[in-house]
């Protein structure tokens, strides 16, 4: 990909954990592959932790080049990468300060870009203080999640950010979506004729799609707690997962024709009623367990999180979608911190035969099953049932798979390499809008609000299982079982 459009990346939050593990090793990817960043492009790092320039790259040196990619570091290709960067220290308290940004950046050429890598609270001031020295002028401004914390505290910002930037200069991060996965189930939805006559109730029994994590919530207990993961996964990564397997086939790639199709997938969630909540949602809270044979401690003890917190750790929920192509297909959602393994996954049960001359084995729901893995190891396997070898007609399940690094060795993109390229370039296909993160926080609201109210705890599980048995229960219901439970 050649670009020549320059550009000046501001981040701000640039000694922040975000810019340290994502944010410039994926500038750095992109510097380092050649003929992706206009050479005149440069990152204006802002952060109060540094006192100069020399300071900052210091801090670069040390923190940043251990998380770039694991082959050795290019050291020519770092070195011209330091060039690139500049420094800004500003404390974002003090909008003054930004008169020495603006002083820093009106000279720089090309596009600006803010990169909001903060805490949501800083947002809004931030804005403010940019419009104050006129730089939300030819800019685009990049937010990360958590955008807000429901509905009101995410419009608050969004209406405040919206008097300063036109929706167009927005760019709200989900990385799921920069994912080469996610993007590879795009091309083989809407890349084959297969799938497409197959996708829709007539034929599919159930989907699943799961985010299963190891870790459990680091360093970041504070935050977790007041989040929790509908908020932290469900509200985000696993709607828009969702809304890219069941929408429409959009009438072309570009940004507003496929945010749409997904909007309406949003839109056509089936409102969950308050009194159903414990029939379609399971909330749990891991417990010490083992994983990979070490002992991990229990949520409730981790740094940063309230000794009785009923912050849940693990959500399942089973949704519905009203439309013509979904309605009555049950799709189950499932996060998970300090689960059995990592992996992330999307599972296409297909109906059984309507009759089988074969004998019983042939009536399965979910013979025939696409499991489409995200992470770790991209692949898609197709199952379908063959004859056993050998005298009689015995049926086995066996599957087709396409691993994708055995077809492509070379070019693999991480999320945020790609989300920053569009954002430098202005593609906005891969970011949220506004109208779906609305739909999307409308849509779990209910489920916030009433185990807000509740006097239940959330279910406990043992760290290193799949979560409480509720979640297992709750599929027992509609006659399946989580992927990992079969056989
Ligand atoms: C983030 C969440 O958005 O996604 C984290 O805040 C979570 O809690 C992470 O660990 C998972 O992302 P990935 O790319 O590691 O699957």
């Amino acid at each position: 990909m050649q670009t020549d459009s320059s550009f000046t990346f501001v981040l701000f939050g640039g000694t922040g954990d975000l810019s340290m593990r994502k944010i410039l090793p994926a500038l750095f990817e992109a510097h380092r592959a050649g003929g992706m960043l206009a050479d005149s492009g440069k990152i204006v790092a802002v952060a109060r932790h540094a006192a100069n320039r020399d300071e900052y790259l210091q801090w670069v040196n040390e923190h940043v080049k251990p998380h770039v990619s694991k082959k050795a570091v290019d050291e020519a290709a770092w070195t011209s990468f330091l060039a690139r960067i500049e420094f800004v220290k500003i404390d974002l308290g003090n909008p003054e300060d930004f008169v020495q940004l603006r002083d820093a950046v009106q000279d720089l050429p090309g596009i600006r870009v803010f990169y909001l890598a903060t805490g949501p609270s800083l947002f809004v001031p931030i804005c403010h203080a940019l419009a104050s020295v006129g730089l939300n002028e030819n800019a685009r401004i990049v937010l990360e999640k958590p955008l807000g914390y429901d509905l009101k505290s995410s419009n608050a910002i969004n209406d405040a950010v919206g008097e300063i930037f036109a929706e167009e200069q927005i760019y709200r991060i989900d990385h799921y979506l920069g994912k080469e996965p996610v993007q590879n189930l795009l091309a083989l939805r809407f890349g084959n004729a297969l799938f497409e006559p197959l996708w829709r109730r007539e034929w599919v029994e159930s989907i699943q799609i799961t985010i299963a994590e190891e870790l459990g919530v680091e360093a970041r207990g504070d935050f977790y707690d007041n989040t929790g993961a509908l908020r932290d996964m469900v509200q985000n990564h696993l709607l828009q997962l969702l809304s890219i397997v069941a929408m429409e086939p959009p009438h072309s790639m570009d940004s507003d024709s496929v945010r749409d199709e997904k909007l309406r997938v949003l839109r056509a969630l089936k409102p969950i009623d308050p009194r159903d909540i414990g029939k379609v949602a399971v909330r749990g809270q891991y417990h010490s367990g083992v994983i990979r044979g070490n002992s991990v401690p229990a949520y409730a003890t981790e740094q940063g999180v309230k000794p009785d917190s009923s912050t849940e750790t693990f959500v399942a929920l089973k949704v519905e979608i009203e439309n013509w192509r979904w309605a009555g297909v049950p799709f189950f959602l499932r996060t998970g911190k300090r689960l059995a393994d990592r992996v992330a996954e999307i599972v296409v049960n297909f109906r059984a035969v309507p009759h089988s001359a074969l004998g019983a084995s042939a009536l399965r729901a979910g013979a025939n099953r696409l499991v489409i893995r995200l992470q770790p190891n991209e692949s898609i396997r197709l199952y379908c049932l063959a004859k056993q070898p050998g005298e009689g007609m015995n049926l086995a399940s066996v599957h087709l798979d396409l691993a994708f690094d055995q077809f492509f060795r070379e070019g693999q993109m991480e999320a945020y390499q790609r989300l920053l390229l569009d954002v430098i370039n202005g593609r906005l296909a891969l970011f949220v809008r506004r109208d779906e993160q609305e739909a999307a926080w409308r849509w779990v609201e209910p489920i916030l609000n009433e185990w807000q109210a509740s006097i239940k705890p959330p279910k406990p599980y043992a760290a290193g299982t799949w979560g409480p048995a509720a979640a297992s229960a709750m599929l027992a219901q509609h006659d399946t079982c989580w992927l990992e439970e079969e056989n």
